[in-house]
């Protein structure tokens, strides 16, 4: 049995980045991890992963939609799907050996296996029994299932299988128009899949702010994915090659069919606990299965910490690793702290969309008096010499006082542009302070200056 000061339990972004910032503190740190390799869901099967395959299908869709225009001719490149996945492979390899040497650097014990909380104080991994003063439940979520499908993660597939299919499938159908669906979608579609998106609301992206949900919707079927909206899946089916979806259209309750090779469920995440004996252990929980805890991470069970999607908020990896550092804070008797209002939300597709901060909607309801900045990215030259200015920013400031309430961008980079916003808004910056920034020309990021000077006097080149 060994002792530490803190055992984090589950190695993800939340987890890892906890581990870290407990070792940089001084504790003597263990994280729990049953996976072979570190890193969690984002990691492995999530964020970085897709992420190579955006990457490499965006060029090849650079190559068949842009070459010609900017003068680059000859043949076009084939796809091989194989070599293609050992890319996605090899980029996962190297984040993941990566936190593997930042746990040597930091001296953190990696206790390899599944663990479960006995009682208070201790960490059950395999047969041990590890004791620590805190432990920080770090255990991320899984996909949430819909009633009437079964996901066999070959022909009807969670994000999981998506990442891995053994050929490009010719046609996908996707269930739900939330980050997964769209990312996804976009590479088979990209890919030369035939993708529609089947939705429950009549909206694509829940919660992102209206006009930009529009036009995105705009934008990714002008790429070829097509929408069925206000559309209610009830099941899905396996055939011989493929699988159909049964789905009811809410306006007339009609009931309808739609076949494809391939079917991605990504219908939302829900917090993964299960087996580690939170109950038993007294851990109050919330009405939707996350982890209940006070504003300092803490459970109602003295030295129970936990964070990240395993506990309420936005199911997104910084948001984890924010609470993660956060809380190795408090564990080390310091104020660590997180901004909630401050949690930007990107998409990666092309373009991106970016998001922080209230959306115009959120800010009617609350009856606030807003002015709002847009600018195109039309107006941008640096957009339009990479065909990509059909986007834009939309600034939200205070009427009175102009304080940044919130920014929407789609639009090329927009996942790196937003986060000026977030460092003005941390600061309580006017649109006068961003738009009295210089912004070096000719960058997309002028497009946020002029947004924001659009909440005053006006932008210059709209
Ligand atoms: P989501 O919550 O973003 O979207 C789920 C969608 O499915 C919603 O639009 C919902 O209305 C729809 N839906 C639910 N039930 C349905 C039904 N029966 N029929 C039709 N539509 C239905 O969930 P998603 O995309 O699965 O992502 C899971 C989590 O992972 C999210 O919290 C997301 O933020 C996070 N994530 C974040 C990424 C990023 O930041 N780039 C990338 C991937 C995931």
């Amino acid at each position: 049995m060994a002792e530490f000061d803190v055992i984090v339990i589950g190695g993800g972004p939340g987890g890892y980045v906890c581990a870290i910032r407990c070792a940089q503190l001084g504790l003597k740190t263990a994280c729990v991890e049953g996976r072979e390799t570190l890193g969690g869901t984002c990691l492995n099967v999530g964020c970085i992963p897709s992420k190579a395959l955006l990457n490499a299908t965006h060029h090849l869709h650079e190559v068949h939609e842009n070459f010609e225009k900017m003068g680059l001719m000859g043949a076009k490149p084939k796809v091989d799907w194989a070599k293609m996945q050992d890319y996605k492979q090899d980029v996962v390899n190297g984040n993941t050996k990566g936190i593997e040497f930042l746990f040597k650097k930091n001296k953190i014990t990696w206790l390899k296996g599944w663990g479960s909380i006995p009682a208070a104080g201790q960490v059950k991994v395999g047969e041990e029994i590890h004791s620590a003063k805190a432990i920080v439940v770090a255990t991320g979520s899984e996909p949430s299932s819909l009633p009437g499908v079964t996901v066999d993660e070959e022909v009807v597939v969670t994000s999981t299988g998506a990442l891995s299919l053994g050929k490009i499938p010719k046609s996908m159908v996707v269930i739900g128009a939330g980050v997964i669906g769209l990312e996804m979608g976009s590479v088979y579609a990209r890919l030369g899949a035939e993708v529609t998106v089947v939705e429950y609301l009549d909206a694509i992206t829940p919660g992102m702010d209206a006009e930009v949900a529009k036009s995105f919707q705009k934008l990714l079927a002008k790429q070829g994915l097509k929408f069925i909206l206000g559309a209610a899946v009830q099941g899905t089916e396996r055939t011989k090659t493929g699988a159909k979806v049964a789905y009811k259209l809410r306006k007339d309750d009609s009931a309808h069919e739609i076949a494809a090779d391939v079917v991605l469920v990504a219908t939302g995440r829900r917090p993964y606990t299960a087996g580690l004996g939170l109950e038993a252990a007294g851990v109050e929980m919330e009405p939707r299965g996350q982890v209940k805890i006070d504003g300092h991470f803490q459970t109602n069970v003295k030295g129970i910490y936990a964070i990240g999607d395993a506990v309420v908020g936005p199911m997104l990896a910084h948001k984890a690793e924010d609470e993660g550092m956060a809380v190795a804070e408090v564990i080390a008797g310091k104020h660590g702290h997180v901004n909630y209002d401050v949690i930007p939300g990107v998409i990666y597709t092309t373009p991106e969309v970016a998001s922080v901060g209230k959306t115009e909607e959120q800010l009617k309801a609350e009856g606030r008096a807003y002015k709002v900045g847009k600018f195109p990215f039309m107006g941008n030259a640096r957009a339009k010499a990479i065909f990509q200015a059909e986007g834009f920013v939309k600034m939200l400031a205070d009427k009175e006082t102009d304080r940044i309430l919130g920014c929407h961008i789609i639009g090329p980079g927009a996942g790196d542009l937003i986060h000026e916003v977030c460092v003005a808004m941390e600061f309580g910056a006017s649109a006068q302070d961003l738009a009295l920034t210089c912004h070096a020309h000719p960058t997309y990021s002028e497009a946020v200056r002029e947004a924001a000077l659009a909440c005053g006097d006006g932008a210059i080149h709209a």
